[in-house]
């Protein structure tokens, strides 16, 4: 990279500079008027926390566990479908450098890597199921995830269908040949490559193979498959992170799928609170969309989150020289935790939650003295 990486925004714009328009668009985009994606950076921005002074700190420890796993960060990287459309180096790439920093990968099911090689790499890998209405192939991926020695699954219930794209649908997005489904069957994979005018070849896949009736009962389903821990991403109703928790979760992820699903949806920061409250530590609580420096996670943990899901910034990272690229852009987000933590006056990730988060705008949820370990 040409220009220093000083912030996430510069690793934006060298990538901006290095993508195809159709691949910066799918990376970058939202969902109808992209309301969503705006408001989760908005209600971080309108979050503010209160410092702690003379805590007598030498040195900040950002590290701590992450669903039972032990992560240099409280940081995980947010699974991401077609890596390899940003770099050739794809998930090979990103797994490299979540090695490296020492903190998870979750890996999409929708990956352009088969996840055994994504394993091999090494690391904390977890594994990203949607729920197919082929479940026979759902049930194959659990082993396969099983067997390659991944931690958690990750069930992303936000998605019954996609998201309107209005950018993917412009400009016609579909895979290169290149790029497959790597981890489905043949049949499954060959449906990602239709396209039609005024369409995203990527949504016409999502809609016919995604089962849009997936239910509680679904999870029980998996629950009862799997010995692995399971996470449930894409919950932001305080009552659905509840039954999450009824249902055997070990962690919820608080996230509007970084604004790429239901367009109005709340900012995810701004439902984080209730959410916590909601499971009072019965289950983690971890946060995405919108995350964009080490001062939004330390405000995150401010509000009882244990950590974050790290999206868009680790594609941006891969697109600037592959594993190379998105490992500074986990040094820098690292940097910026410590500095933010020592400025708070937080020598671990534990007294986050002392740093009493207010939010300034109307709407916005306000924690008063902090979340769940109240
Ligand atoms: C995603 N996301 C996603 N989520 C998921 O569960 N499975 C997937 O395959 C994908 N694929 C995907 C592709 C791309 C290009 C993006 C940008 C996002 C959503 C992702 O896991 C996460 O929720 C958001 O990216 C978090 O928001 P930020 O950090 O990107 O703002």
């Amino acid at each position: 990279m040409a220009e220093p990486l000083l912030c996430v925004g510069d690793a934006e714009q060298a990538a901006a500079r290095a993508l195809p328009r159709d691949v910066r668009d799918f990376v970058a985009g939202g969902s109808e008027a992209e309301v969503t994606l705006a408001a989760n950076r908005a209600a971080l921005d309108a979050v503010f926390l209160t410092p702690r002074v003379l805590a007598g700190i030498t040195a900040c420890d950002p590290g701590t566990m992450l669903v039972g796993c032990r992560s240099a960060l409280p940081i995980a990287i947010a699974p991401m479908s077609y890596q390899r459309l940003v770099h050739p180096e794809g998930e090979i790439g990103l797994a490299r450098a979540a090695r490296e920093a020492g903190i998870p990968l979750a890996l999409s099911m929708m990956s352009s890597t088969p996840l055994e090689e994504v394993a091999a790499v090494g690391g904390t890998l977890w594994f990203q199921l949607y729920l197919l209405r082929d479940r026979g192939q759902v049930a194959d991926l659990i082993q396969r995830a099983e067997r390659a020695g991944c931690r958690a699954l990750v069930l992303t219930v936000d998605v019954p269908r996609m998201g309107r794209r209005l950018r993917d649908m412009r400009n016609g997005f579909a895979l290169p040949p290149e790029i497959t489904a790597a981890n489905l069957r043949d049949e499954a994979a060959r449906l990602v490559r239709r396209t039609a005018v005024g369409a995203s070849g990527v949504a016409i896949h999502t809609n016919e193979a995604f089962d849009p009736s997936l239910s509680w009962a679904d999870v029980t389903w998996l629950r009862e498959r799997t010995r692995l821990p399971l996470v449930l991403k894409g919950i932001l109703h305080p009552e659905d992170a509840r039954r999450a928790a009824e249902h055997g979760a070990s962690a919820v992820v608080v996230s509007n799928h970084g604004g790429r699903q239901l367009d109005g949806a709340v900012a995810s920061v701004t439902a984080l609170p209730g959410v916590c409250e909601a499971v009072d530590g019965r289950c983690e609580v971890l946060l995405d969309s919108g995350i964009r420096s080490g001062t939004d996670v330390l405000k995150a943990l401010s509000f009882g989150a244990a950590g974050v899901l790290l999206g868009r910034p680790a594609l941006w990272g891969l697109a600037n020289g592959g594993a190379r690229g998105a490992a500074q852009v986990l040094s820098l987000i690292a940097d910026e935790l410590r500095n933010a933590m020592a400025l708070a006056g937080c020598p671990d990730v534990g007294s986050a939650r002392l740093l009493r988060p207010t939010a300034l705008t109307g709407g916005l949820a306000s924690a008063g003295e902090g979340g769940q370990a109240r």
